[in-house]
């Protein structure tokens, strides 16, 4: 089989999870790829090959956490047992809350009874669940967090549902310049001037708006984003402190980023737009992993070799009589042979082969666009991934294409 000259370099997954010097991975892609069952695989594999490791999860489907016997949100890592881990392996799991992670920041950072003021506060409870971009914040305040206790030697990060893998990056800027940004300015005007400033800015017409955003969103609404702002306004300076340190430490050579793309165009797409954005900001990038890439036992066999084949068996005329069919769409019914299956199979081999070089193709496109990046693919198994057994699976594949 011709791969032509442009092959990437493999992804080597055992070589990074072995790497003493490997103490973080991120998983990062588009909605949907595959990052929670990657980041799950590779943690269990580099546990069970003799490392200390935690699995942040952000969402993880139901059976998977449950998998990992983690059942609920808790925000604490909890042990997966594994009995056949070389000494030194360990695996810890755990699911994000970022509800819960935002409290313990303001507990933490805030004292008693202004933290108890802030945590009440209606602006706040919907910021800390809501706002866009709060879930990706949280994930790296997490991992900053669990990179501090220096308990595990490495940590395996999933990344929020987004759109866009660049969201993860994006998150601490957006959310410092949403608390720093002009509505909230104006909104806070009265409370953060005071005096003959407060003064010069009422009369500069801020209280008629004011006024007029007091009448469109509540005086209680106003109020409580006014005290939420005063109130955290003293702990605004180490939130972005953290938030700095916490992607520095994303460009160090122990970080290493995996981009996940399932072999279509928007995922990558977006995979392109990652790597791009990676190098810009110096972050290191261990590879793509191609994720639910099919494949065929019967590979050989050309779609064109098959249709023909398929045609063959049918009475002489019938080649083209390719009706829907009446089996819903798909891989039409042949009529009037004495060989239906065999001319259905056929044909769903051709098709399935017409994927496989459309995938084909666009890896091709991708890896063309980066020469350099280093992938490794994994096979679409047969059904969900969510149990320990199924995970294991993907590790292989991640290692022994
Ligand atoms: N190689 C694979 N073969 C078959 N199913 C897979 C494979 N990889 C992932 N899946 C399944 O695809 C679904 C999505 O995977 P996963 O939850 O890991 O994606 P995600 O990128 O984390 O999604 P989200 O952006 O929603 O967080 C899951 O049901 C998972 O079991
Ligand atoms: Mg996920």
């Amino acid at each position: 089989m011709t791969e032509g000259t442009g092959a990437p370099p493999r992804l080597d997954a055992d070589r990074l999870l072995d790497d003493p010097r490997t103490r973080i991975i991120v998983c990062c892609g588009s909605g949907g790829v595959g990052k929670t069952t990657t980041a799950a695989a590779l943690g269990l594999r580099a546990a069970e090959r003799g490392r200390h490791v935690v699995v942040l999860t952000v969402d993880p489907a139901r059976r998977l956490a449950q998998s990992m016997g983690l059942s609920s949100l808790d925000n604490t890592p909890r042990p997966v047992p594994l009995p056949d881990a070389p000494g030194g392996g360990a695996l810890h799991a755990m699911m994000l809350d970022m509800k819960r992670t935002f409290d313990e920041i303001v507990e933490a950072h805030a004292d008693p009874d202004r933290a108890e003021q802030i945590l009440a506060n209606p602006f706040y409870q919907s910021l800390s669940s809501s706002f866009a971009g709060t879930q990706e914040y949280m994930a790296m305040e997490k991992l900053g967090q669990l990179r501090r206790t220096d308990q595990w030697d490495l940590i395996v990060v999933d990344t929020p549902p987004s759109r866009s893998a660049l969201d993860f990056l994006d998150a601490p800027q957006r959310l410092s310049r949403f608390l720093d940004g002009r509505l909230i300015k104006l909104l806070t005007a009265p409370t953060r001037a005071s005096g003959r400033a407060y003064l010069k800015v009422v009369n500069a017409g801020f209280g008629v708006f004011t006024g007029i955003v007091t009448k469109i969103i509540g005086a209680q609404v106003l109020r409580d984003v006014q005290t939420f702002v005063a109130a955290f306004d003293t702990m605004f300076g180490g939130f972005r402190e953290r938030a700095e340190d916490t992607y520095r430490l994303l460009q160090t050579p122990g970080t290493a980023f995996v981009v996940v793309a399932t072999p279509e165009p928007d995922a990558l797409r977006e995979a392109s737009y990652f790597v791009e954005r990676l190098s810009e900001d110096r972050m290191p990038l261990a590879g793509l992993i191609l994720n639910r890439v099919h494949r065929s036992p019967a590979a050989r066999l050309s779609a064109a070799r098959s249709l023909a084949a398929a045609e063959a068996l049918l009475p002489a005329g019938a080649e083209n009589a390719q009706s829907a069919g009446a089996n819903g769409g798909g891989v039409p019914l042949a009529e009037g042979t004495k060989y239906p299956l065999a001319v259905a199979a056929l044909r769903l081999h051709a098709e399935r082969m017409q994927l496989i070089a459309a995938e084909r193709r666009l890896a091709q496109r991708f890896t063309a666009a980066h020469p350099g990046v280093p992938v490794a693919r994994v096979t679409a198994q047969p059904e969900d991934v969510h149990d320990l057994a199924a995970l294991r699976v993907i590790g292989e594949a991640l290692s022994h294409d």
